[in-house]
């Protein structure tokens, strides 16, 4: 079969297409034939060399795919041959065949495309183990949402949307905030023309974010801290900007703010699949009544991986880029 792996770390130009034996699904393993794998900001942190696979997985780039079960390993039940699945998987993805855990594996909603499937589980998961359970963000809550054109911050702002949070997005153009607001955001703030913290203030009465998504670090984290209500929620996710900062914590003391994070990737298929579950009962009904549907920024085939990962490195996409495998 055709996979793609990083050669090095670098730029686009160190992904290969290489030849590999289809892989044979193990005990609650599934084999699926590939038609759409999501790419992913981590994907191109692993390219540039400064994201290693976790140990077991493989070397082949892609944690998210949609397409059809072809064949089960040792005492997986919960599928059968000819169904169409989307799934979570810790490498493998960008290829024309990939295994996942039947327990980290969700049907494809009905009405959804391929291309739609494989754009959902990374950002999915990410977002509701996040910003639903770390973060706990309830109906008539404020989420600040930076970086709200990226995949995350699209599937964020739909998902809040949807369980009745107010939605405050960053986003780095005009254009870009409007795309946010489309999707649902009560209120964008083009960071390169405007103070977040302000605009928060503004927008909440003066009260701050009850549940803040953070992937920028760097200098937003003190400023999270003034952005955030009482007893607000700071979950980070990344550090494009910076993973180091001197911060005053007073203001994390005198408000009672949580800062926590979470990386999805190193997680136990158990915990996988419990968020899994989560999403089936909470979130994938939302997805069939076309209250939040993936935002398809481009498709490439998967020969034409470099040129996907070139869009992703421009930051010029709102949502999602996918391969598609013929
Ligand atoms: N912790 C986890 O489990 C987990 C899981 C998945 C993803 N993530 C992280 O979540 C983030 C979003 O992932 P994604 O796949 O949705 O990414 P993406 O679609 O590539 O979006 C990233 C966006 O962040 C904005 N940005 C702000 N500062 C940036 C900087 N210094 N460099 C590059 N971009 C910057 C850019 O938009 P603007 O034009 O608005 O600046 C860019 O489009 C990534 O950092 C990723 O590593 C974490």
């Amino acid at each position: 079969m055709r996979a793609v792996i990083a050669e090095g770390g670098g730029g686009p130009e160190v992904l290969t297409l290489v030849e590999r034996p289809v892989p044979a699904p193990g005990p609650g393993e599934i084999l699926v034939k590939v038609e759409a794998a999501g790419i992913n900001r981590p994907d191109v942190i692993q390219r540039e060399g400064n994201y290693p696979p976790p140990p077991g997985a493989p070397d082949v780039l892609g944690l998210e795919i949609a397409g059809t079960v072809v064949a089960r390993g040792a005492c997986a039940e919960r599928w059968r041959e000819g169904e169409a699945v989307m799934a979570l998987v810790p490498g493998g993805g960008y290829a024309q065949y990939c295994l996942a855990h039947e327990d980290n594996t969700l049907a494809v909603p009905t009405g959804l495309s391929m291309v739609e499937a494989g754009a959902i589980p990374e950002t999915y998961f990410t977002v509701w183990t996040n910003v639903f359970d770390r973060g706990r963000l309830a109906s008539g809550e404020t989420l600040l949402v930076h970086g709200g054109s990226s995949g995350i911050g699209t599937t964020a702002i739909q998902l809040a949307k949807a369980f009745g949070a107010t939605v405050i997005a960053t986003a780095g153009s005009a254009e870009k905030c409007a795309r946010c607001r489309a999707l649902g955001a009560d209120r964008a703030v083009n960071y390169r023309e405007e103070d977040f913290v302000a605009a928060v203030k503004e927008a909440t009465g003066g009260r701050g974010a009850d549940v803040i998504l953070d992937m920028v670090g760097g200098d937003y984290i003190p400023r999270n801290y003034d952005a955030a209500a009482v007893d607000g929620r700071i979950v980070q996710i990344a550090f494009l900007q910076s993973p180091k900062v001197e911060v005053d914590f007073r203001r994390l003391m005198m408000k009672r703010l949580t800062h926590t994070g979470s990386t999805l990737r190193p997680r136990s298929v158990a915990q996988k699949a419990e968020i899994a579950a989560a999403l089936t009962r909470e979130v994938m009904p939302l997805v069939e009544q076309g209250r939040c549907r993936p935002v398809i920024d481009s498709t490439y085939p998967l020969e034409e991986v470099r040129a996907a990962h070139a869009r992703m490195d421009s930051s010029a996409h709102v949502g999602k880029i996918v391969l598609t495998t013929r």
